[in-house]
């Protein structure tokens, strides 16, 4: 007997927001036995796509983040020669992964990059894609946005496999491993992915913790945070606003004036002297 496999339609209804949407998405249905999984949706971006080249193309790739770099476990390469050139752009893509590579215990994020014909990264975006239990769900329709790369994207490939599991998993660093630990030169820490401006030596402490601490960010609105539930405990995460890059968390058991301390990995950080940060 010829075996076909049988493949499952969704049509998911995120809107690529890394905080606001992460609905649930069943890839599993065990009444019927399925090998494949179709995903169905929309790359939408604002701006005009490289079309000039025949090798320009949108790349859209479902992969699983461990606690180490993406591993791909699908993809669809779609040319965008003689697309149109319009202020805006909407392209549709289809792509089927073996459900055998899934798990429920695992997270996926399907990206979605289009890259212009020297193969250079034009405009990049990503939807996280929990998998739930084995239950089935209504077919929705999936939109991921992507926007322009920015410069600093390039920069992420280059981190050694610490920096990327800490800036881009959320990782930590041991503690005492970093020598910013000790430092006590003025000058001022930036983001080591997109080299934003983050901390001052002006408001570095010894915590004694074994990690950086500041009592206080050099420039308000460079550094962002979030709610982090891991580990069954409440912290607070601390990440680069610009680039999103994880730093690390912030506790309210600082020093005065502002009994704050955040304990960033010295491993997101880069170190500039700079004598006008002199305490
Ligand atoms: C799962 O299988 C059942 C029984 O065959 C079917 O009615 C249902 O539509 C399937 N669910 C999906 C999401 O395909
Ligand atoms: C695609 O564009 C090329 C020139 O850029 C043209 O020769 C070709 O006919 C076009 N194909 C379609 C299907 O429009
Ligand atoms: C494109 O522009 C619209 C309207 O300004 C905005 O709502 C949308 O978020 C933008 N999309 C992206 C991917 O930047
Ligand atoms: C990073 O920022 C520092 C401090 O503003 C600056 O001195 C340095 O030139 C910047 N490096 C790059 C590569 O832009
Ligand atoms: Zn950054």
């Amino acid at each position: 007997m010829k075996h076909h496999p049988v493949v499952l339609y969704i049509f998911l209804g995120l809107f690529f927001n890394l905080t606001a949407s992460r609905k649930q998405v069943n890839f599993l249905n065990e009444s019927k036995r399925l090998t494949h999984a179709i995903i169905q949706g929309e790359v939408r971006g604002n701006g005009s796509l490289p079309i000039e080249d025949r090798n320009s193309h949108l790349l859209v790739e479902l992969r699983l983040t461990r606690d180490d770099r993406p591993q791909s476990i699908a993809r669809t390469k779609i040319k965008l020669h003689n697309n149109s050139a319009t202020r805006s752009f909407i392209l549709h893509f289809k792509l089927k992964y073996p459900l055998s590579k899934m798990n429920p215990h695992n997270s996926y994020v399907l990206s979605a990059k289009i890259r212009n014909g020297e193969n250079k990264l034009v405009y990049i975006g990503d939807l996280p894609v929990p998998v739930t239990e084995r239950k089935e769900e209504k077919a929705k329709h999936l939109i991921i946005n992507v926007i322009e790369t920015p410069a600093w994207h390039s920069n992420i490939a280059k981190l050694d496999l610490l920096a990327y599991k800490v800036t881009q998993l959320g990782g930590t660093e041991e503690a005492f491993t970093s020598e910013l630990y000790t430092n006590k030169k003025p000058g001022i820490y930036t983001c080591v992915v997109c080299n934003s401006t983050l901390f001052s030596s002006k408001h570095k402490y010894n915590s004694g913790t074994g990690w950086p601490s500041f009592y206080q960010v050099a420039v308000e609105g460079n550094v962002a945070t979030n709610v982090d539930r891991k580990y069954g405990m409440t912290r607070t995460e601390v990440h680069c606003d610009k680039c999103k890059a994880h730093l690390g968390h912030v506790f309210d058991d600082g020093p005065a004036p502002t009994y704050m301390r955040y304990c960033i990995n010295g491993v997101t950080l880069q170190f500039y002297d700079d004598k006008n940060e002199m305490k």
